[in-house]
């Protein structure tokens, strides 16, 4: 069954300490507050921060860990680099794999992105894979084309069996940090839109069973249309998952 998740991405902000405060205030007001429908909070913050965050959230319960990013392969040397293996060894169970700011910065590109989508699954780690369109690519018309286009090469080569453990993420990157959401028409055509492929590629059960996180600039005004809509499933969060207040507000829109 496809779950309601809400997953932090802290991108490279916080200290240490600040980040313990974050999720301590974050834990304990979800505690809290929350009484609507089941959520999964997946918390992902900087790399050196994961085991000392991961104690922070209460074993068993909704609250995962997931860090932003994995190394294709499973050891060596790679100087700097962290395995997805390692991600697991510390308490991990999601990744990010593809976000645009990958793509954008670091070169990734859907070659590599199938690579570490593999290394992520050999080691038991549930990937967050993300697609989504520039503002250039929504003005031509071209955003279905080019969504499809990011799902096959660099998603569809997955088995059934390890796809079931993939959750997608629509990121129209125009909107993310930009505080210019999609509205939530735009973000269920494309929503659907790739429910629709995933269904293609595997089979209907598959992707109703998969959960689509939308991402970009979503907040505690407009997470709830968001989630209202029959394709979203959730959201892929970053600058307000920065904010204890906010991010709760989030996971409380379902
Ligand atoms: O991973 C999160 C997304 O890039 C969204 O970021 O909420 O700051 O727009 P944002």
């Amino acid at each position: 069954m496809r779950k309601n998740i809400v997953a932090g991405n802290w991108k490279m902000n916080t200290t240490l300490q600040d980040g313990q405060a974050l999720i301590s205030e974050i834990v304990h007001m979800v505690q809290d507050e929350t009484t609507g429908p089941a959520v999964e909070v997946v918390v992902c913050p900087p790399f050196p921060f994961l085991p000392a965050i991961g104690k922070l959230l209460p074993e068993g319960g909704q609250f995962h860990l997931g860090a932003q990013n994995c190394h294709q392969k499973e050891s060596g040397a790679f100087t700097g680099e962290v395995s997805a293996k390692m991600l697991q060894s510390v308490g991990c169970e999601y990744v990010i794999l593809g976000h645009s700011e990958r793509r954008q910065y670091f070169r990734e590109d859907d070659e590599l992105l199938s690579q570490k989508l593999k290394a992520a699954l050999a080691a038991g780690l549930k990937p967050i894979f993300c697609v989504g369109e520039t503002l250039e690519i929504r003005e031509q018309d071209e955003t279905f084309n080019f969504i499809s286009k990011q799902l096959q090469d660099g998603l569809f080569h997955l088995s059934n069996e390890e796809f079931d453990q993939v959750t997608v993420a629509y990121e129209p990157i125009w909107a993310i940090g930009t505080g210019k959401t999609a509205t939530s028409q735009q973000a269920q055509e494309v929503h659907a839109f790739i429910r629709e492929q995933l269904a293609r590629a595997y089979d209907a059960k598959a992707a109703l069973n998969t959960s689509i996180l939308y991402g970009g600039s979503c907040n505690a005004q407009n997470a709830r249309e968001l989630f209202s809509q029959p394709d979203v499933d959730g959201g892929l969060i970053g600058g307000a998952a920065l904010k204890s207040r906010d991010f709760t507000d989030i996971i409380k829109s379902f």
